[in-house]
């Protein structure tokens, strides 16, 4: 049996705001897609790497990662789809029944740590058939409804018109966490949760943003470990210069 692990690298990463796609964007002066690969192959929990490409850059991206010495592995390349969702699903066609271990990983979390990486494919190893990093809230979290424009600010002396969201609730802190990836699961429940839940994949605003949702939606049971702020999120510019204080200091 063998672990898989599906490299999300499909997205055009608009909120960052350059020409490229943000998987190939440099840090450091390696494409952030070359960073996560490394770091999931120096696990050595990762039997095979299946990556899902922006349109038109699965050459680039095959050549990339198949030369670098420091990802050896076994490595396909697969046109990503509309939606994070959808390229999941087109990487998960991949896996054939000799894989029982399935990792889901952003290119955009480029410092993922090789001992998360096997902390979370050791817990489904355990027994726990998805698995998702996650850390504490520190912000106190609030959900809100649609927003309007509230007319008095406009007419306030900053003349400035100010959109106001109405505060529908606020959930316990203690309880929260933020989920990172790579996520681990059991690959036939993960084919059984896109399965179900592939009509949503078409469209953004129905789209799942994180594979564990398409599992609770199943209503099967999805367990946090610990995770890593090494592990973090790129989205926005500012976010480039965070990374970088990870670079070269993450094993
Ligand atoms: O856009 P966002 O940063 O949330 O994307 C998360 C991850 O999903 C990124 O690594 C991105 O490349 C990937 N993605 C994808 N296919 C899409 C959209 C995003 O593989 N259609």
């Amino acid at each position: 049996m063998s672990t898989l692990a599906i490299l999300t690298a499909a997205g055009s990463g608009t909120r960052l705001g350059r020409d490229l796609p943000k998987a190939l964007v440099e840090l450091d002066g390696v494409p952030l897609v070359l960073h996560a690969a490394r770091r999931l192959a120096a696990a050595g929990v990762v039997d095979r790497l299946v990556v899902t490409a922006p349109a038109g850059a699965a050459a680039a991206v095959r050549d990339l990662l198949s030369t670098d010495p420091l990802v050896g592995l076994p490595l396909e390349v697969v046109d990503g789809g509309a939606t994070r969702q959808a390229s999941v699903a087109a990487g998960l066609a991949r896996a054939g029944d000799d894989v029982d271990v399935v990792l889901v990983h952003d290119a955009a979390r480029p410092f993922a740590p090789a001992a998360l990486v096997r902390r979370v494919v050791a817990a489904v190893r355990a027994g726990h058939g998805a698995v998702v990093p996650g850390l504490p809230v520190v912000d106190t979290i609030k959900t809100v409804s649609g927003g309007e424009r509230d007319a008095t600010s406009a007419q306030g002396s900053e003349r400035a018109a100010v959109t106001v969201e109405a505060v529908t609730g606020t959930p316990e802190r203690a309880v929260l966490r933020a989920v990172q990836t790579p996520q681990g699961f059991e690959r036939a429940l993960l084919v059984r949760a896109h399965a179900a839940g592939a009509a949503r994949a078409a469209a953004d605003h129905l789209a799942a943003t994180d594979d564990a949702g398409l599992v609770e939606a199943l209503g099967e049971r999805v367990v946090v470990v610990p995770g890593d702020e090494a592990a973090m999120k790129i989205t926005t510019e500012r976010d480039m210069h965070l990374a970088a204080l990870y670079a070269g200091q993450v094993a």
